[in-house]
């Protein structure tokens, strides 16, 4: 009798404390799957793509599937009036990347978000029309589809129009998104939009016009949002709302493929995304210089291992702001920024000591204010192909700025060009000239998309939003997984910092460290910002176990969803 009271005391314990745990439960292992699997930003989205590869599709099928069902499941950042970036690695070893990033209208001019006086207008490359860069989402996915796809464009548009069709059920955290952003819409969109209902969770929104849209789309194929009807009325919104995107931008925008940046790290090869994304540059400039040094043995997330990566961190952004930009208009020696001598030189003069201040490891006195709201979502294939793929809006549901007519937001990409290049700085160098406006350039990204090989075999591919945080918490995933052995879960769940150069501080997730780390951080001379980030990054990414099956990690902080078969 005793015995069995014994037993459901523990039970109702054990039930008192999982019901205690909200989502932000650290599960250890993610949705593990044999052949394929789909992880992104909204269930709809990865089952989308999970049915397109259950169909017989490939993983190229599926990234054009999950890009535009994302448009309509998660409009606080999956778009088709945006941009991105996707990185691959093919079933039989070759890799290669894609650039759809936004561009500048070809009106646009450095001063664009100057006043007379030279100071930046508020807003003004942020909210509205003038903050739209040229859209690339749609040539994109048609790229992708043309040259790597493999079923009839058909089978992949069909089944996000019968989503937007019929609906998508608003989550809680969708709920308060769109609550929290309704000011903006109203301030900036001169009609009543589809987001100014007090939509509450479980609610469903249907999105009949933009599954017209797609319906044109698939009809006439990328030409129709470029150079159609769609091309029209989109110039025409723009232009009304005060904006210069003209059909002329539109009919000569081009996706680019690139060639990733790789690089080495113990017996992993690293493969991200090149220029103009700063993403894969900074990455291997943290990763080569962390090398040297045992992290496994400083322990995760100790003292001498976050003293180590901030430093790293600080020196690679410093670069980060000074020599990147858009590569079809400035030269960037990226052989040189990542080699390891380099990389060994700007490390020399790091102690455990104490901090090294930002302003010694300074070219100039430029901050990097980037916004969060990215999105990211990663797909293996039953063939072995596999994409990262992150896309973004820039700023939460973009420009705020929501066609109608054609039922979804445009970006505010705008705002990732340094509107006002900085100061000459001692050695006479300019900070940021590398990223000032100009007309059909690239805006600096730090979409990092990515993929990671052990032993020559496709091992990793992840990648997450969070503006100038994205590089350093693919960094910490990466780092979770070959250095403190965790499972994609469990990597995708730690708590995650970043330091960026300027402003000199570690951000941190708040209540996520360790009271004495931090102050002892602090003796060192670190300044702790607990505050601004409450949330560092969303990470999705897929992890291939020892026995080839897949582990997803869904990023908890999100309505991140791993689906696979
Ligand atoms: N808009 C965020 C980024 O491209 O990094």
């Amino acid at each position: 009798m005793i015995k069995h009271l014994l037993k459901i005391i523990i039970l109702l314990c054990f039930f008192i404390s999982c019901k205690k745990a909200d989502k932000t439960t650290v599960t250890t292992k993610g949705l593990i799957t044999k052949n394929a699997m789909v992880v992104s930003a909204r269930a709809e989205a990865s089952i989308i793509g999970n049915d397109i590869l259950k169909k017989g599709g490939n993983a190229f099928d599926a990234m054009c599937a999950t890009q535009l069902a994302l448009a309509v499941a998660y409009p606080f950042a999956g778009n088709i009036g945006g941009g991105g970036f996707m990185v691959y690695r093919k079933a039989d070893g070759n890799i290669g990347s894609i650039d759809f990033r936004e561009k500048a209208p070809m009106l646009a001019t450095k001063d664009m978000y100057l006043d007379e006086n030279g100071d930046v207008i508020t807003d003004k490359s942020t909210l509205g029309a003038m903050a739209v860069g040229v859209p690339g989402t749609i040539a994109g996915v048609f790229e992708v589809h043309e040259k790597l796809g493999s079923l009839p464009i058909e089978d992949i548009i069909n089944p996000v129009i019968k989503l937007a069709n019929k609906g998508i059920v608003v989550t809680k955290k969708q709920e308060k998104t769109i609550k929290k952003y309704q000011p903006l819409f109203r301030k900036v969109n001169k009609d009543s939009i589809i987001f100014d209902k007090q939509w509450k969770a479980n609610e469903i929104i249907k999105f009949s016009v933009l599954a017209n849209t797609l319906k044109r789309i698939l009809k006439h194929g990328r030409n129709e949002f470029y150079k159609g009807e769609t091309a029209k009325t989109l110039v025409k919104f723009i232009q009304d709302n005060g904006g210069i995107v003209t059909e002329d931008d539109l009919a000569k925008y081009e996706a680019k493929w690139r060639k990733p940046v790789t690089f080495t790290y113990d017996d992993l090869k690293i493969i991200s995304m090149a220029p103009p994304s700063s993403g894969g540059v900074c990455l291997a400039q943290i990763m080569k210089m962390l090398e040297p040094f045992n992290l496994d043995k400083y322990g995760h997330n100790s003292l001498k291992t976050i003293q180590t990566i901030t430093e790293a961190e600080r020196r690679a952004y410093a670069d980060r702001s000074f020599y990147l930009g858009d590569p079809d208009f400035v030269n960037i020696p990226i052989e040189t920024l990542i080699k390891k001598e380099y990389l060994n030189g700007r490390m020399s003069d790091f102690t455990f000591e104490k901090a090294t201040p930002s302003s010694k490891v300074s070219h100039g006195n430029i901050q990097i204010i980037e916004s969060d709201e990215t999105t990211h979502f990663s797909i293996i294939d039953q063939f072995g192909n596999a994409i990262a793929v992150t896309t973004t809006l820039n700023g939460a549901y973009g420009s705020k700025l929501y066609c109608s007519e054609l039922g979804f937001f445009l970006n505010n990409e705008m705002d990732d060009f340094s509107s006002k290049p900085g100061v000459p700085n001692m050695f006479g160098l300019i900070g940021a000239e590398a990223n000032k406006i100009a007309p059909e350039k690239r805006m600096l990204s730090s979409m990092t998309p990515t993929i990671v090989e052990k032993n020559n075999k496709l091992y990793m591919t992840l990648g997450t939003p969070g503006g100038s945080t994205i590089i350093t918490s693919v960094l910490q995933t990466i780092l979770n997984v070959h250095e403190f052995k965790m499972s994609m879960q469990e990597a995708v769940n730690a708590p995650r910092f970043h330091h960026q150069w300027l402003p000199d501080e570690i951000r941190m997730e708040p209540n996520s460290f360790n009271r004495n780390l931090i102050k002892n951080l602090e003796v060192l001379g670190y300044t702790i910002n607990e505050k601004d980030s409450p949330v560092i990054g969303k990470v999705d990414g897929i992890l291939v176990l020892d026995d080839n099956t897949y582990e997803g990690g869904a990023d908890y902080r999100g309505d991140d969803t791993a689906i696979g078969f």
